[in-house]
């Protein structure tokens, strides 16, 4: 809840200001999937391609951001609802300044990717289920955080003591152990176009 004595300042250039100097549209495109379904690859891979095409973007990861700005959080359920809200209102100025921005996060919880796309306007949020199964996700194990999991030495790891609950109607859905990273990226590469998001 936000104090009745703070005040909104309302700044005489807006969004679409900023957007228009930029020549793009703004957006958020949002992966989510289990640890090491290939959420950081993919967003690196359309980060690679987007900025090819001179699109200015920006990534947030999961593992980075809880290296700064969350540093301060764990993978108890609420500090996931805390680290997906800081994540959603930064993703909300870099979006607000211009940027296509793209973020991999597990975000395990409906409720909160919901909430996220709430904060955002129609074309602006588009959701990227990265559906690699669970036994490809553990075969790959590429931190060894799986195995540490299955022996008891981290808590709460997500698919194995922590759920994981799959988006019911993503806009787009790719699963990284049947189809190549070009494959993939070409998949939403189509999807951004048909929107007319990119050109
Ligand atoms: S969440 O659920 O959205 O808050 O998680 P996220 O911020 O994306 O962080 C996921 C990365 O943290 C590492 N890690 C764990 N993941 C899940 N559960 C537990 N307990 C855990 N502990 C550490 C893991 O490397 C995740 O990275 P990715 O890129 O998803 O594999």
């Amino acid at each position: 809840m936000v104090d009745a004595n703070i005040v909104w300042q309302d700044f005489k250039l807006q969004r679409q200001d900023r957007a228009q100097i930029k020549g793009q549209k703004p957006c958020l495109i949002w992966f989510t999937g289990l640890s090491g379904s290939g959420k950081s690859t993919l967003s690196n891979a359309l980060d690679i391609e987007l900025h090819k095409r001179h699109y200015h973007t920006y990534v947030l990861d999961g593992d980075n951001i809880r290296h700064g700005l969350n540093k301060d959080l764990s993978f108890s359920d609420s500090d996931r609802i805390e680290n997906i809200r800081r994540v959603a209102e930064a993703s909300k100025l870099l979006v607000d300044a211009g940027i296509i921005v793209m973020t991999a996060f597990i975000s395990p919880f409906k409720a909160d990717r919901e909430m996220v796309k709430a904060l955002f306007g129609e074309g602006e949020f588009t959701e990227v289920f990265v559906n690699t199964p669970l036994h490809i996700c553990e075969q790959r194990d590429p931190k060894g955080l799986y195995q540490k999991a299955r022996r008891g030495d981290i808590k709460n790891f997500t698919g194995i003591d922590s759920p994981y609950e799959p988006p019911e109607s993503p806009d787009i859905m790719v699963d990284t152990s049947n189809e190549t990273t070009e494959e993939s990226i070409a998949k939403i590469i189509s999807y951004l176009e048909e929107r007319k998001i990119i050109n």
